[in-house]
């Protein structure tokens, strides 16, 4: 029989990605456009400024798209995007997009969960066996996701405040490191020493509840109470004590979770996926017990078109389609 295609879209930040995904597991083509160096100098996404990128890119992003993966539109069996959640100027031009092809070659259109998205990336690893429980890390969320069969979410643990790659990325602004700092954090705190003892929030509470708050502002209080009294702290001491404490927050509640939710898999999702010192903790936890962790590659564990493929994969699987007149959805929940 013929291979399930879809074009999918993902535009709900700073990255313009399109993708053309076979049968939910196998990436035809994704190309993800950055717009990291229009962002840099202001310490973080400026909405306005990720819009107009998003409409300079999308048309060649999807151009190269569909001549990497050799389809024709006529080879296609439905279009996806992510309506949400995001930023409300950037989704918006991957919906209009995404519509507009749905229109004009008579294809269905597929609304895509940007964190179900995240999620999915794992799709494109192995087969996902349900239930399974997912760790969402990224810049806008910290999100522990129970699934008890494909497409169904249910969020057992969420941040209070920050989200851990916000958290990541202001520390790293009191380090000077450009945005977003998560990568380079991640490496220095592979070079030092955990000397400063942060607080490690909400960590025996009973729920599975986060909070990077009080991290980050212990953090930016050592490093200006030095500045005060002219003395320099190691920057690599300072970005261990930092990583050493997100990461035993997030692997103590993640074990918790998996505790009281027996699972056979456990996925992380999001760009702090993309972290070594988690990816090492969690491999060594789990070392001695059935579940088996899933970590995406760097490429598919930051924004990018694939994993919404995957996603509606699923979605299309289930009819799951929206009609012309879909809008973006900025605070978009499971
Ligand atoms: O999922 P993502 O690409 O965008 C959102 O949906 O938010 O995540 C981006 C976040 C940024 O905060 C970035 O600093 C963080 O992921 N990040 C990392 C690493 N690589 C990216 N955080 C910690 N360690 C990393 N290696
Ligand atoms: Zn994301």
């Amino acid at each position: 029989s013929q291979p399930e295609l879809i074009l999918a879209f993902e535009s709900s930040c700073d990255e313009t990605s399109v993708a053309v995904i076979k049968n939910g597991d196998t990436i035809l083509s994704n190309i993800i456009a950055t717009q990291i160096n229009s962002h840099k100098r202001f310490g973080g996404v400026v909405p306005e400024v990720a819009s107009r990128h998003h409409v300079e890119q999308i048309t060649e992003v999807i151009d190269l798209a569909m001549k990497e993966a050799k389809v024709t539109y006529d080879d296609l069996d439905a279009v996806a995007v992510t309506y949400g959640p995001g930023l409300i100027g950037s989704l918006l031009i991957g919906v209009t997009a995404a519509k507009t092809v749905a229109f004009a070659h008579n294809l269905p259109l597929l609304p895509i969960n940007h964190i179900a998205g995240h999620i999915y990336a794992a799709q494109l690893v192995k087969p996902l066996v349900y239930p399974l429980l997912a760790l969402v890390v990224s810049g806008g969320h910290t999100e522990l996701v129970y699934m008890q069969a494909a497409g169904d979410f249910k969020i057992i643990g969420d941040t209070r405040d920050d989200a851990a790659g916000e958290a990541y990325d202001k520390i790293g602004r009191v380090l000077g490191i450009n945005y977003p700092a998560g990568k380079e954090v991640d490496r220095l705190a592979h070079l030092g020493q955990d000397t400063f003892n942060f607080p490690r929030a909400m960590d025996d509470s009973e729920d599975l509840d986060f909070s990077f708050s009080g991290l980050k502002s212990a953090f930016i209080n050592t490093v200006h109470h030095a500045d005060q009294i002219h003395e320099t702290l190691s920057r690599e001491d300072l970005a261990t004590s930092f990583q050493a404490a997100v990461v035993d927050v997030l692997t103590h509640k993640t074990l918790r979770a998996l505790h009281d939710h027996p699972v056979s898999q456990l996925v992380v999702a999001g760009g702090v996926a993309a972290n070594q010192g988690l990816k090492e903790r969690l491999t060594k936890e789990l070392a001695n017990t059935d579940i088996d962790l899933i970590v995406p590659p760097l490429r598919l564990c930051g924004d990018n078109a694939a994993m919404i493929g995957a996603a509606a994969h699923v979605a299309l699987a289930k009819k799951q389609f929206g009609s012309l007149d879909l809008s973006a959805d900025p605070g978009l929940d499971f």
